[in-house]
């Protein structure tokens, strides 16, 4: 099976309890199980990861490139300024889904650019849970067409 990497930026392993009216309450274990759900149905692996630092999530982002694994990402804060994950990005050699549980474009002002959007194949925002399953349906989807 296609393993795909769901990686997961700083604040997320706080899901469940972090500004549950913003966020839902399904935890980060939550989202693992409903990516495996989904990704079984669609013959993917999925390996999801989080980590609160920059470094480790650019080292997951070489790896994939370097492997030529799909990723579906919620880059969390680093969507919003970090220029060097964007660069790590771009070097990938798989499809990017680039995820958000809510919808970034209705809040704050900072929160309405993404420098990760520019790289990826698109993006999907503001279903909750549901955005990492429809990221994995257009994983599927980009495979399929590409293969
Ligand atoms: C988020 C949106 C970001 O603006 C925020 O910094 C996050 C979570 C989301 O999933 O809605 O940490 O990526």
């Amino acid at each position: 099976m296609q393993l795909v990497l769901v990686l997961n930026g700083p604040n997320l392993s706080r899901l469940g309890s972090r500004e549950p009216e913003i966020y839902g309450t399904a935890t980060l274990d939550d989202v693992a199980a409903a990516c495996a759900g989904i990704g079984g149905q669609l013959g993917l692996t999925v390996d999801v990861r989080q980590t609160d630092d920059e470094a480790e999530l650019i080292g997951w982002v070489h790896q994939a490139a370097d492997q030529r694994l799909p990723i579906v990402l919620n880059p969390a804060a680093f969507t919003h300024y970090s220029y060097a994950l964007r660069d790590a990005l771009a070097m990938r050699t798989a499809p990017l889904i680039e995820v958000h549980l809510s919808n970034p474009a209705t809040r704050e002002p900072f929160r309405h650019n993404s420098v990760v959007a520019g790289v990826a194949d698109g993006t999907v925002a503001g279903f909750g849970l549901l955005s990492y399953e429809l990221a994995l349906r257009a994983v599927a989807a980009l495979l399929a067409q590409r293969a």
